[in-house]
């Protein structure tokens, strides 16, 4: 994955767990203090990887925990890392930004070529105007828990409160499903 994934992740450590725990997760993540990810550089999976499990060692978290606060983080991250703009871009509800969100990947990669991006698709429930069904796409697996933040945070930055719900999935599912109702609308959407 890109290095720009690395980079929130260390941003994330570092900002909710301070300097020592970082050194600590990129320590036992095998690398050492001059190994720096660039952000728009593409690394094997499995470096990234290495560092979610590292930083569940040294947090004491499951990795449901730190992918689900990581996928949070990553919503402010990339607002103040220049991509707020896009983020804006692509909608001002949440309903309207996840049934555009493919659109941003596919804009992400005009700059990120090598990007291998999940797909999202929105299925509305007849008779529940405010609750929709997010499915939820990756050739990636494991990465459930980080959509379950991406989309807190994304109610976050849309001043709406909601429930987030990942589906049971059967043996027979190929993707994950994430049950979403929106409890209250309190305020304008963040710039
Ligand atoms: C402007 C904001 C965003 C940028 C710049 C961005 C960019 C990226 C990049 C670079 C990757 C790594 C993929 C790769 O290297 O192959 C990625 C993965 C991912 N993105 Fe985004 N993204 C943005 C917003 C979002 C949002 C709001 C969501 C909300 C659901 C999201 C969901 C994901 C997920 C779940 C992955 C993990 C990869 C996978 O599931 O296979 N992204 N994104």
């Amino acid at each position: 994955m890109y290095g720009l994934i690395s980079q929130a992740l260390e941003d994330y450590v570092r900002r909710g767990f301070g300097e020592r725990a970082w050194n600590e997760v990129r320590g036992r993540a095998g690398f050492g203090e001059e190994d720096l990810f660039v952000s728009m550089e593409s690394y094997p999976d499995e470096l990234t990887f290495r560092l979610v499990q590292a930083a569940t060692e040294v947090l004491h978290q499951s990795a449901a925990q730190v992918l689900e606060a990581f996928g949070e983080h990553w919503v402010l991250y990339t607002a103040q890392e220049g991509y707020g703009e896009m983020l804006s871009m692509f909608g001002t509800s949440l309903q309207e930004f996840l049934v555009n969100l493919d659109n941003l990947h596919s804009h992400v990669a005009l700059t990120f070529p090598d990007l291998r991006p999940p797909s999202f698709e929105v299925e509305r429930i007849p008779g529940a105007a405010q609750s929709l069904l997010l499915h939820y796409r990756s050739e990636r697996t494991g990465l459930a828990p980080m959509v379950v933040g991406l989309l807190r945070g994304l109610g976050k930055r849309f001043s709406q409160e909601i429930r987030v719900q990942r589906l049971e999935r059967g043996a027979a599912d190929d993707h994950d499903v994430f049950r979403i109702d929106i409890i209250e609308t309190t305020g304008a959407p963040r710039g």
